[in-house]
């Protein structure tokens, strides 16, 4: 094993925790980033009996009630007084404050708060003053008896956007009522202000409904849960554990209240017209009645059936949502309108009718008349509908606010329809999606959305004009359910992404600074500790990443972490790694296939696990190729994924290269002559998504890139018997050849096969890391 370190290349940034531009500017440890601190000297000393001024107003007393329960753990006592009076903290209205806003100043002599008088800055305020704390008064363990010191500052803040969400689904996997109370309590410290209560879907329904019971008798329960990945098994596979949860009216109105308490809007969803199993089976005349057995869902997918917009089925929704505008105080309500399929409005004599009789072109236009008629009903309340961008399709209900997921374009669209927006897209947003490495971290739905990649999001597009763009009143982190079973689950996949979301939300663009941020997390990780969240501790663990670097002609793994001032020690094919293996000081260089084992380090101590990545290094590694057709998908290193020392992996569909066509033709140029005995590739069988490995492999070589000559060819055959998604590695020798352009051409796997998914189907083919020797 060959390891050269390129110890010249002294300007390039090894780790994230290279010092920002921002770095003079002292941070305090807040998150989110306030919009102006100014530091003073001195501290102020906090210990105790002191006095709170504060008016004795509900939204004022909700902020001191606040924070003298957090000082609860401290020897610190707080006493009430008016306003008026002179007092050791303040907490003051000062009505020239924009909503949310809010200055704090702490002095050797005291601690003044002020806000307009919602008070929601005052308790922004407070927010930022338990952060100039030490964390160590969150430690449920022990009681906080010495003084403490806060630093004198005076900041200047308020958000950036009104809107600050996140949204958890609870309708795929019940969350106890403990875990909605602990997540608002952490939404708060980083001041977010609106929960979207995702509460009803097709694998469960979980609010009561008092005119309704069969809704949480029988909508809240299901008998199994589909097992790993919807992907991966055929047939689908279960876990034979029976699910029930939903939430009495009595908890959501504590819900409601607890959230109210932190500043925090509850939106309630209800989804329709899709996403309606649960509802479906308990009161199946709410369909088209296709003849189906309407059943609450055990495993996830999009349905086809969903209500049919018949007088029952308003009558229904009206009462429901009566119900939960009755519970949810919450101006906006959100009534889903995505993943909608039309099939049964299609063959039902009730929705063709209908759309005769109201001169509706098409099913789409349908789903537009059913979302108007709901918006009515809501309005008619005082309120206002929130819908998946798919409500835009048809055309916009009047006054419906849009939240975009399927990328920003809805949101676009609806900004310029001078509809208000939540940028909440997939690709950004969806903190369901994998944030460590996938080949190895806990199941999760797909993607790949690390901290930096949330914390970098804008949610205002540059194709908007400035009057477009104000349109768009916020974004949303979504942590949808469907593989998040337990709470120590979810708060894995929020946290620390929420707190790089909630950057996105409050900061102001020329205050946000990642470098700053991992700073600031780092202390914010000994407070979720003592709160007992179970946060993604990637942070203090190493991202391994491979690359050919053309300049240098090698292969060069860099190790990068997201934690600052840290050493990184790694070792070659050993998976022991200690302080004494070697320090990571620039990328190195492989000549063959090698695993790599890092792990970080502060003072001598790790901070993590150990982490690993191999990767696959040998004469195809680095070099150019043609794919004729050109892949229909391949996203990551697009281009030069084939041969990016990387080999793609079950778990991973974007690290593979996908053809639709029978056959596919690839040719690599290996820029000189160079021999080879040796092809080998992988494909991957994945039936639930078409993919199918390849049949046949027929080699040639040539020394211009325009005469050919054959190698030879092979046919290949797979054990299908196995129930799991695989990667079929393959392989094909042959005697040694010398030239610069090898061509494999590969037949797919033809038609999926009767008894799997997609039968009669042209099956695609996934193929990953081509390797030469
Ligand atoms: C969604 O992710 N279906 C809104
Ligand atoms: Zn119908």
């Amino acid at each position: 094993m060959k390891i050269v370190y390129w110890t010249f290349i002294l300007s390039f940034i090894l780790l994230s925790c290279g010092e920002g531009h921002k770095a003079d500017m002292k941070d305090y440890g807040i998150i989110p980033m306030p919009n102006e601190i100014v530091s003073e000297q001195g501290n102020y000393v906090l210990q105790g009996e002191k006095t709170v001024a504060v008016s004795s107003d509900e939204s004022s007393m909700k902020v001191f009630q606040y924070l003298e329960n957090v000082l609860k753990n401290t020897s610190v006592q707080l006493k009430r007084i008016a306003p008026t009076e002179q007092a050791d903290i303040s907490l003051l209205i000062d009505t020239t404050l924009p909503d949310e806003a809010y200055t704090l100043e702490v002095s050797s002599h005291g601690i003044k708060i002020c806000s307009n008088a919602t008070a929601a800055g005052l308790f922004y305020g407070v927010q930022s003053l338990l952060q100039l704390m030490p964390v160590e008064i969150y430690d449920t363990h022990r009681k906080y008896e010495n003084d403490i010191e806060i630093p004198a500052v005076r900041i200047t803040d308020a958000p950036r956007f009104p809107y600050r969400g996140a949204m958890m689904d609870v309708g795929r996997n019940f969350l106890p009522k403990e875990e909605v109370l602990k997540f608002l309590d952490l939404m708060a410290f980083y001041k977010l202000n609106k929960f979207h209560f995702h509460l009803t879907d097709d694998q469960g329904w979980r609010i009561e409904i008092k005119k309704y019971p069969k809704l949480t008798e029988i909508g809240s329960y299901r008998k199994q849960t589909q097992v790993g990945h919807c992907d991966y098994y055929y047939p689908r596979r279960f876990d034979g554990k029976e699910k029930q949860g939903y939430y009495t009216q009595d908890e959501i109105r504590e819900i409601v209240k607890y959230a109210s308490d932190r500043f925090i809007t509850i939106i309630p969803e209800i989804e329709m017209p899709g996403h309606a199993s649960a509802a479906l089976a308990c009161y199946p005349e709410l369909s088209c009645g296709l003849g189906k057995t309407y059943v609450v869902r055990d495993y996830f997918d999009v349905f086809d059936e969903v209500y049919c917009p018949k007088e029952n089925t308003f009558d229904f929704l009206e009462d429901v949502l009566v119900e939960v505008m009755d519970l949810f105080p919450s101006h906006y309500i959100h009534i889903g309108g995505d993943e909608c399929p039309k099939k049964a409005w299609k063959i039902c004599d009730h929705c063709q009718t209908l759309m005769k009789r109201e001169g509706l072109k098409d099913e789409e236009a349908l789903q537009s008349w059913f979302i108007h008629r709901i918006e009515q009903f809501v309005n008619s309340k005082g309120r206002d509908i929130i819908g998946w961008d798919e409500i835009l399709e048809g055309g916009l209900a009047p006054n419906a606010t849009v939240m975009s997921w399927r990328g920003e374009e809805g949101g676009i669209e609806a900004a310029r329809q001078k509809h208000k927006v939540i940028m909440t897209p997939g690709d950004k947003c969806y903190i369901d999606h994998y944030q460590e490495s996938p080949e190895f971290a806990p199941l999760a739905i797909g993607g790949f959305i690390p901290l930096d990649s949330v914390y970098n999001y804008n949610p205002l597009p540059a194709e908007l004009t400035p009057e477009e763009q104000a349109y768009i009143i916020g974004t949303q982190v979504n942590i949808w359910g469907e593989y998040i079973q337990t709470p120590e689950y979810f708060e894995y996949m929020a946290f620390p992404r929420l707190q790089a979301m909630s950057e996105v939300q409050w900061t102001q663009l020329k205050n946000k600074d990642f470098n700053s941020f991992v700073r600031r997390l780092d202390k914010e990780f000994k407070r979720l500790d003592f709160c007992g969240v179970n946060a993604c501790r990637n942070f203090y663990e190493v991202n391994l990443t491979g690359a050919w670097n053309d300049v240098h002609h090698t292969y060069e793994v860099t190790l990068k972490t997201f934690c600052p001032g840290v050493e990184v020690y790694y070792a070659v094919n050993d998976s022991v790694v200690s302080s004494s293996s070697d320090l990571y000081k620039a990328p190195l260089a492989l000549s063959e296939d090698a695993t790599i084992y890092a792990a970080v380090y502060r003072d001598g101590k790790p901070l993590g696990k150990i982490t690993r990545k191999s990767f696959a290094v040998n004469k195809a590694t680095g070099n150019s190729y043609q794919c004729v057709p050109p892949p229909v998908v391949e996203k990551v290193n697009e281009g030069i994924g084939l041969t990016d020392g990387i080999r793609g992996y079950t778990r991973d569909l974007r690290r593979w290269a996908i053809f639709r066509e029978d056959s596919v033709r690839i040719t690599v140029d290996l820029g000189k002559p160079v021999s080879v005995s040796k092809i080998a590739f992988a494909s991957l069988w994945r039936p639930f998504d078409t993919l199918w490995p390849a049949s046949e492999l027929c080699v040639s070589v040539s020394a211009d890139g325009e005469t050919f000559t054959s190698v030879g060819n092979q046919e290949y055959t797979y054990d299908f018997t196995q129930t799991e998604a695989t990667r079929f590695p393959v392989s094909y020798s042959f005697p040694e050849v010398t030239a610069r352009y090898i061509r494999l051409e590969l037949l797919n796997g033809g038609l999926c096969p009767e008894g799997y998914y997609h039968a009669g189907q042209q099956s695609r083919l996934a193929i990953d890391e081509i390797e030469f020797y």
